[in-house]
């Protein structure tokens, strides 16, 4: 049993021209750094900001948010360096394939599942619940048992998030270019709220919210075993909040904030110039969200003391606490639209790693296969809708944010071990972008992500393992015996697989 065994580069690129599992090369760099920002910008910022400053990192939450973004740009590197190199749909499955070996592919893709499907979960709550305030606004009142999850605030199922989602499927097997166009709209109307934060907001601001910049630690015996981060568990520290610990924990959560910038990466065989449009997509995206995060969570921790931010809508909160209801309402507005966004792009991604993975024979066959007249991988993509549609209206989902950090996490890692991989057994390779500095940058990357990883819950641990032993169940049971790979070694046929032969 060769749990290791590798897919060429070279067979990675030949499977994509397949007739019937191809997808269209549409997308330009322009494109790419709006399909990054469209997921950037979502929940992490119109949502979390608020709670983790109130909770462990006070106005110091910039820091993290910088912080975070110095992580992922390490990461970034060398996801663009992998995506110049093998620019083929499956992100950092595919990479994994051409470098680990097949049973970490199958791990990574099966963790990819747990950060796009799980992710869009997570926003489309987080979608429901602007788009209930929105409603609310214009004195349309829903019910809450169509409005939360059963078990909380008398929920029985969230039906605008289940809406959303499904619309969103359907948009998707419509065709990514008409989804790139409307996401162009979108991503409009969300920068333009998130700058008119900004700006708005300075008028707003007291210095006095930034005294202390970094609360003073203070300990925090509410928190229980599972809740506390690994790292204060095994250093034996009684859970605190605010402090450097703080600031660092706070990283783990708004990290949430810059997940979605590899999905650039994930659509590599749409891009008409991959070598030389993803590393611009990627660091661009990455660069130009970072600036404003840092920017709006500086405003919004400056025009209201952070202990007392909503945790809800804490941007929209914060204008009416000055007296501007109306402004309250805009951003209201642009978090629905921009959450769409976010929605769709994780579906994307999603729908693409899974189409790699079946067409690798990992998960069954026919789910690759492309409409005939959209282009699109549309079984995978309905698959996929409607599972993330039911888990949307069921579960509640805060926590969950945290499992969908550690999964990235962890593949960022790998990527960042599989640049070190590649360079030395192809090291002829062409790559449009080289990282610098290998082997250095890539080395702090691995550690950097262990760092995050380790100042996530221990809860989160545990689940994210559990996660993990499934897939290597399925595996064991499905993907090794139908791999295709595995198919073409047994039958050894000269010449099929041009990187080996
Ligand atoms: N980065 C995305 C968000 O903040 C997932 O919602």
């Amino acid at each position: 049993m060769n749990l290791l065994r590798t897919k060429s580069v070279e067979q990675s690129i030949q499977d994509t021209e397949e007739p019937g599992h191809r997808l269209r090369r549409e997308l330009s760099a322009l494109d790419l750094v709006m399909f990054g920002v469209g997921v950037l910008i979502g929940t992490g910022i119109f949502v979390l900001t608020g709670q983790v400053a109130r909770d462990k990192a006070g106005p110091a939450v910039a820091l993290s948010f910088v912080l975070a973004a110095v992580v992922c740009g390490l990461a970034a590197l060398c996801y663009a360096e992998f995506s110049s190199t093998v620019p083929v749909a499956g992100s950092a499955y595919t990479f994994s394939y051409a470098t680990l070996g097949e049973f970490p592919a199958w791990v990574i893709g099966w963790d990819l599942i747990l950060e796009l499907a799980l992710g869009a979960a997570v926003v489309s709550v987080g979608w429901s619940g602007y788009a209930a305030s929105l409603l609310d606004d214009a004195h349309i009142h829903l019910p809450d048992a169509i409005l939360h999850p059963p078990g909380e605030s008398g929920g029985v199922v969230n039906v605008p998030a289940i809406v959303l989602v499904l619309l969103v499927t359907g948009l998707l097997v419509l065709g990514v270019k008409v989804s790139s166009r409307v996401n162009a709209v979108v991503v409009t109307i969300k920068l333009f709220v998130v700058l008119l934060v900004i700006v708005a907001g300075l008028f707003f601001v007291k210095g006095d919210n930034y005294r202390p910049f970094i609360p003073p630690s203070k300990s925090n015996p509410s928190v229980e075993g599972g809740e506390a981060p690994l790292i204060q568990v095994l250093f034996g520290i009684t859970p605190v909040s605010y402090g450097w610990l703080g600031v660092f924990a706070a990283v783990s959560v708004v990290f949430f904030a810059y997940i979605g910038f590899d999905i650039v990466a994930t659509a590599a065989e749409e891009a008409r110039r991959p070598q030389r449009d993803l590393p611009i997509g990627l660091i661009g995206s990455l660069v130009v969200t970072a600036v404003l995060y840092a920017a709006v969570s500086l405003v919004v921790t400056g025009m209201r003391d952070y202990t007392k931010l909503s945790e809800d809508a804490p941007l929209a909160d914060a204008f009416k606490a000055v007296g501007h209801p109306a402004f309250a309402t805009v951003i209201s507005v642009g978090a629905v639209a921009g959450l769409t966004t976010v929605v769709l792009i994780l579906l994307l991604g999603q729908s693409r790693v899974f189409f790699a993975m079946s067409r690798d024979g990992l998960l069954p066959a026919w789910l690759s296969a492309v409409h005939p007249r959209f282009g699109t991988p549309y079984r995978s993509t309905v698959i996929m809708g409607v599972i993330v549609a039911v888990l949307s209206g069921l579960i509640p989902l805060a926590k969950l944010a945290e499992l969908v950090n550690i999964g990235t996490l962890f593949a960022f890692l790998v990527v960042s071990v599989g640049v070190l991989i590649l360079r030395r057994t192809r090291p002829e390779l062409p790559r449009a972008f080289r990282v610098p500095l290998v082997p250095l940058l890539p080395v702090l990357s691995v550690l950097a992500c262990l760092f995050v990883m380790i100042n996530l819950p221990v809860e989160t641990w545990l689940r994210f393992l559990a996660w993990m032993a499934v897939g290597a169940v399925l595996y064991a049971v499905y993907g090794h015996r139908h791999s295709r790979l595995r198919r073409r070694e047994a039958v050894d046929v000269p010449g099929d697989v041009p990187g080996k032969s």
